[in-house]
């Protein structure tokens, strides 16, 4: 079975869809079957990567996920764009385990094809986010070198061990990642002093700097290793790609 990596972090900004993007692009470069998954209504990651989102979303609609995938401008990489429509997603009522489950299912149905599929969330704990752990094998955590950075994981890491608890041995908390890492602040230090502390080796060693073309590339809908292969946003991607590979 195919590794299913939930990028997840209820706090905003932090660098989600940016390391789900580029993740992707990289793992896919390595020659695996890859799926970017985006499950935020945002619809960062699709438009990032130089696509539309789509109005009708399978998940939603009940559709086949396969009639919706697109081919990204890297081989071996698709993409199951976002919808605006996720909003409704979010606010239905009812209860909220059981359909997470069935969107999970559903979800599920669609993913068994690829060797590697990244799923982007939203800034949020609800049905999105959930479902989207329901269907993964591992949680990927970026965290933002920053005051408040721990702020809330204890009530992110309760709803993962909630769908841990349901689905024994399938979900594991893969790793975190800690982002907009900048050497010269102190700060930086300590955030990530105190990360590997409390998370200990699950943290990954490789850092994501702060890098302007970074958050440049998604406006040229391409991932910082395509337009810009020097830049150290690059190379940190690239290495944490390698780091991700060999963890299986
Ligand atoms: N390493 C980096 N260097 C510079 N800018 C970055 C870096 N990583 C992310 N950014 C920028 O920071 C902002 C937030 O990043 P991103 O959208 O990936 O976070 P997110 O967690 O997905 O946000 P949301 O919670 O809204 O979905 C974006 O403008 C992005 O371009
Ligand atoms: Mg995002």
């Amino acid at each position: 079975m195919g590794r299913i990596l939930c990028v997840a972090n209820q706090k905003g900004g932090v660098g989600k869809t940016t390391t789900a993007m580029n993740l992707a692009v990289g793992i896919a470069k390595a020659g695996k079957r890859t799926l970017l998954v985006d499950l935020d209504p945002q619809c960062n990651a699709t438009t990032g990567l130089g696509q539309q989102p789509t109005a009708n979303h399978p998940l939603v609609s009940r559709q086949p996920l396969k009639d919706s995938l697109r081919k990204a401008y890297v081989p071996s990489l698709e993409i199951l764009p976002g919808s605006r429509s996720f909003q409704d997603v979010e606010v239905l009522a009812g209860s909220e385990a059981s359909h997470a489950a069935t969107l999970s299912q559903h979800l599920a149905s669609g993913l068994s094809a690829y060797d590697f599929v990244l799923i982007d969330c939203p800034p949020s704990l609800g049905q999105l986010t959930q479902t989207a752990l329901a269907s993964s094998t591992e949680v990927l955590m970026p965290i933002q070198c920053e005051y408040f950075a721990m702020e809330g994981l204890t009530q992110m890491i309760e709803v993962i061990r909630r769908v841990m608890d349901r689905r024994p041995n399938r979900l594991k908390f893969g790793g975190i990642v800690l982002t907009m890492y900048d050497h010269s602040l102190e700060l930086t230090k300590e955030v990530d002093e105190e990360v590997r502390d409390f998370f200990g080796e699950i943290v990954y060693q490789t850092v994501i700097p702060r890098d302007v073309a970074v958050s440049e590339a998604p406006s040229h809908g391409r991932s910082v290793i395509d337009y810009a292969p020097r830049a150290r946003g690059t190379r940190a991607y690239v290495e944490l790609c390698m780091e991700v590979l060999e963890r299986e």
